[in-house]
């Protein structure tokens, strides 16, 4: 871990936003908690998402199926047989990895590179320096580029045919020509199911096997002709959904990025088959859309298009994000076909067909689904939000610029000193604003410390009374980012805040 990311995480724990579990007993592995601002922040995440999907479109609505499912779901799901990792031992560390995460951590290792040649080249030839035709032309980029390309080919390759033999060969060529474990002494690859499984019902004899689910959205599979039929939808129409999901994730590092225990927030589009390309088009876009709506810079995404697909799809692309360690996945667009309802009508013996009043005519749906972890969400926000400011006094101030509508505490209230009856009126507008607002109320320390503070937890505003508010009840409000204050009067406050952070 660089330390960028080292600093996420530990401003994480420090201002109350993630902790690991079980911490008293020194932690469990890739399993964390929120505290007190993570889970607001969260839950903000959490609400952006389902307005955007569920307020605002006429034909989507949502759900909250259960975590335990009939396990002949994943039967038919495809997960009990195609849901694994290929894992990868190293016999001299006893050290156990994901064979492809440790291939594209090398891809990974040459894209720093190559970056890193960028940043040097841009310095040198200033204004006049090309990008584009210095990563197809300076010999060792391409040369960089070449290589990457070629690895990610063959491992493409030799995990869809399951050639995992291959995949061995590639990593011991890959540890000589640029070490990654200092080891060559490699096991097979095997395949290892992510599911985790545990036991409904008491009694050894009638006990069932069940799964906690490895994603949400067979929950709406199962669901969805309830849905359509109670709900009235017509094709095309969606149904949301938000909550847990589990894998016996093996490559448990970098923080709240893999977990075993994760949120994901999913959306499965239901439409006439034929029409999925335009459909995975259209997602493709929206998506992207929403993810810039939070106005961090462009730069920080872009589409990564499968060439190697999933058991279920027949298109599919991530949405990619800029995170401390790199480009990695934020969200997948998948085209699932008509894989899961298919599967599921022949396991159950239901016939799951839509029946189209205009046209006369019954189908099974195709499914074009968006899908992203929500945690995953967490720090890219959080991540990328956090930020080392070098201020005009020469000092330097940590700020977390958190969009103001995802700030777990929209404001934070502070008398200039504890006495003149400034504390009781700083009281009485905490009173209001909590109507509206999470609010926050301190009178503890120097100013400058509690904006200071303030700013690392991510506040977008303060408000200061002070000893002219006693004669005109106008307050300060300093804005987090621009870090101007404003002379406002106090019932103007509630206007000001909602205008920046209503959703
Ligand atoms: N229903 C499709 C599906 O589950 P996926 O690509 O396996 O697809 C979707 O997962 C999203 O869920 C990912 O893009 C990622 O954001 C999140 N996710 C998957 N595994 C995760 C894990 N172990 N920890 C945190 N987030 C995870």
């Amino acid at each position: 871990q660089d330390d960028d990311f080292r600093r996420v995480i530990s401003h994480a724990k420090e201002y109350g936003y993630v902790f690991q579990s079980s911490e008293i007993y020194d932690g469990l592995s890739a399993v964390y908690d929120y505290a007190q601002n993570g889970a607001e922040l969260k839950k903000n995440i959490r609400d952006y998402w389902w307005k955007a999907m569920v307020q605002l479109n006429e034909n989507i609505v949502g759900i909250d199926a259960a975590i335990f499912m009939h396990p002949t779901t994943w039967k038919a799901s495809g997960h009990v047989d195609a849901f694994n990792d290929p894992l990868i031992d190293n016999k001299d560390s006893k050290k156990r990895y994901r064979a492809d995460v440790l291939v594209e951590d090398y891809v990974a290792k040459l894209e720093n590179k190559i970056e890193k040649e960028v940043a040097k080249a841009a310095r040198r030839f200033g204004d006049k320096f090309d990008k584009a035709q210095f990563l197809a032309t300076n010999p060792r980029v391409v040369d960089y580029q070449e290589r990457a390309t070629t690895i990610l080919k063959r491992l493409g390759k030799s995990l869809e045919k399951e050639d995992l033999e291959d995949v061995k060969k590639l990593i011991e060529e890959l540890d000589i020509a640029c070490p990654m474990s200092g080891s060559k002494n490699w096991t097979d690859v095997k395949q290892f199911n992510l599911m985790f499984g545990t036991k409904l019902g008491a009694s050894a004899g009638s006990a069932m096997d069940l799964y906690l689910r490895p994603e949400t959205a067979q929950g709406i599979f199962v669901n969805y002709l309830n849905v359509q039929k109670t709900g009235r939808m017509k094709i095309p129409f969606g149904i949301a959904q938000t909550g847990k999901a589990f894998r016996n994730e093996i490559v448990a590092r970098q923080f709240i990025f893999r977990m075993r225990e994760f949120e994901q927030m999913e959306m499965q589009y239901f439409i006439k088959p034929g029409t999925q390309m335009e459909w995975y088009e259209t997602w493709k876009k929206n998506r992207m859309k929403w993810h810039l709506s939070l106005g961090f810079d462009e730069a920080n995404y872009r589409f990564h298009d499968h060439e190697k697909l999933a058991h279920y799809a027949d298109a599919a692309s991530d949405i990619e994000f800029r995170f401390p360690f790199g480009f990695k996945e934020l969200e997948g667009i998948h085209s699932r076909t008509d894989f899961d309802l298919a599967s599921h009508e022949e396991y159950s013996g239901k016939k799951l067909q839509y029946f189209d009043h205009e046209t006369r005519e019954s189908y099974v749906p195709y499914v074009v689904e968006t899908s992203i972890g929500l945690d995953r969400m967490f720090l890219a926000v959080f991540s990328k939000s956090l930020q080392e400011e070098e201020l005009e006094n020469g000092s330097t101030r940590t700020v977390l610029k958190l969009p103001a509508v995802l700030a777990p505490t929209k404001a934070a209230v502070f008398p200039l000193v504890k006495k003149d009856g400034l504390p009781e009126i700083a009281r009485e507008i905490v009173a209001d604003l909590k109507w509206d607002f999470n609010v926050e109320y301190d009178e503890k320390d120097a100013v400058g410390r509690r904006y200071r503070r303030q700013d690392a937890a991510g506040t977008p505003f303060c408000i200061t009374v002070d000893h002219q508010t006693v004669e005109d009840r106008s307050v300060t409000i300093r804005h987090r980012d621009s870090m101007e204050q404003q002379r406002v009067a106090i019932e103007d406050l509630k206007g000001i805040i909602h205008k920046e952070v209503d959703m």
